[in-house]
C-alpha cells in the first residue's frame, strides 16, 4: 500500500534561511549577467548583443527599446530560449539555463513563458479557442479542459463571441488578442512580446496597449515588450534602451 505522503514528507527545510536571499533575488523572473551574442565565423564574429545584464522582477511592465539592428530581438530571442548566448548566464525563473538538452529547454519554454509575435503566428486552419489552447496540448491537459482555459482567456481578452473563428476571419487587432490570450492561458511567469503593434494601425495598438497593462496591473503579468515606439512604451513601467547590442539606458536604475 501506497503511504500517504503527509506521513513521510520531511519536515520544511530550514537549511536555507529565506533572509539570506535578498529581496531582488527572491523576486526575479530573469537575470541576465554579461550576455553577450555574435554572429558570423569565428575569425570574423559581428557582435550583436555586447555585455547585457539585467535583472526583472515579478510584476514588472517592461519596454525594450531601441533602432532597428540594435539587438532586441535577439536579446528576446535568448530570453525566450529560442537562441542561445555565446557568453553570460541567464536565470530564469529560477532555473540557471544550460541549454544541455533541446527538450529541457523546450519544457521550460513551455511551463515558463507566453510569446506574443508581430506577425500573430497564429495555426491557419485552428479556430480562435483551438489556437489559444495549443500550450495546454503540448502539456498533455485533456481536451474538455483545455477548451474551457482558452475560453475563459477569451474572456479576457474580450473577444468571447469569436470562439469558432478562424484567424482568416478576425481582425488585426483580434487575431493579437487570440494571440495575447494564447501566451496566457499557461500562466507563464513571463510574457515575451516582439513589436506586438507593429503589424496594427495606431488605435488597435493603443488597445493593445491598454490590455497588456490591464494584464499586468490586474493579474500580475509580468511582461518584457519590445517596441520601437516611444509613445507605446510611455505605458509601461519600465524602459531599457539598446544601443548597439548594448544596454544605454534603463528607467529602473535611474
Ligand atoms: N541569424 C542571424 N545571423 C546573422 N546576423 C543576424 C542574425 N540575426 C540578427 N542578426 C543581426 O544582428 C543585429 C541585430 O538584429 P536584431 O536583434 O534583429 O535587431 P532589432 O530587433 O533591434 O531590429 C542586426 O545587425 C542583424 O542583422
Ligand atoms: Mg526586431
Amino acid at each position: 500500500m501506497v503511504p500517504d505522503i503527509g506521513l513521510i514528507r520531511p519536515p520544511l527545510d530550514v537549511s536555507v534561511p529565506r533572509q539570506a536571499f535578498s529581496r531582488a533575488e527572491r523576486n526575479s523572473v530573469l537575470r541576465l549577467s554579461n550576455i553577450h551574442k555574435a554572429y558570423g565565423s569565428r575569425e570574423r564574429p559581428v557582435s550583436v548583443l555586447a555585455d547585457v545584464s539585467l535583472t526583472v522582477d515579478d510584476g514588472e511592465f517592461c519596454a525594450v527599446l531601441g533602432p532597428s539592428g540594435s539587438g532586441k530581438s535577439t536579446l528576446l530571442n535568448i530570453v525566450g530560449l529560442l537562441d542561445r548566448p555565446c557568453a553570460g548566464e541567464m536565470v530564469l525563473g529560477g532555473t540557471t539555463i544550460s541549454h544541455d538538452s533541446a527538450q529541457t529547454t523546450a519544457r521550460l519554454r513551455n511551463r515558463l513563458l507566453g510569446f506574443v509575435f508581430q506577425s500573430f503566428q497564429l495555426l491557419p486552419r485552428l479556430n480562435a479557442w483551438q489556437n489559444i489552447a495549443m500550450p495546454l496540448m503540448y502539456r498533455g491537459v485533456p481536451r474538455g479542459e483545455r477548451k474551457g482555459r482558452a475560453l475563459e482567456m477569451l474572456e479576457r481578452v474580450g473577444l468571447s463571441e469569436r470562439a469558432d473563428h478562424l484567424p482568416s476571419q478576425l481582425s488585426g487587432g483580434q487575431c493579437q488578442r487570440v494571440a495575447i490570450a494564447r501566451a496566457l492561458v499557461g500562466e507563464p511567469r513571463l510574457i515575451l512580446a516582439d513589436e506586438p503593434t507593429g503589424s496594427l494601425d495606431s488605435a488597435t495598438a493603443g488597445e493593445m496597449i491598454d490590455l497588456l497593462g490591464a494584464l499586468n496591473r490586474e493579474l500580475g503579468m509580468t511582461i518584457v515588450m519590445v517596441t520601437h515606439d516611444r509613445d507605446l512604451a510611455q505605458a509601461c513601467g519600465r524602459r531599457i534602451e539598446l544601443l548597439d547590442g548594448r544596454v544605454v539606458a534603463d528607467s529602473a536604475a535611474a
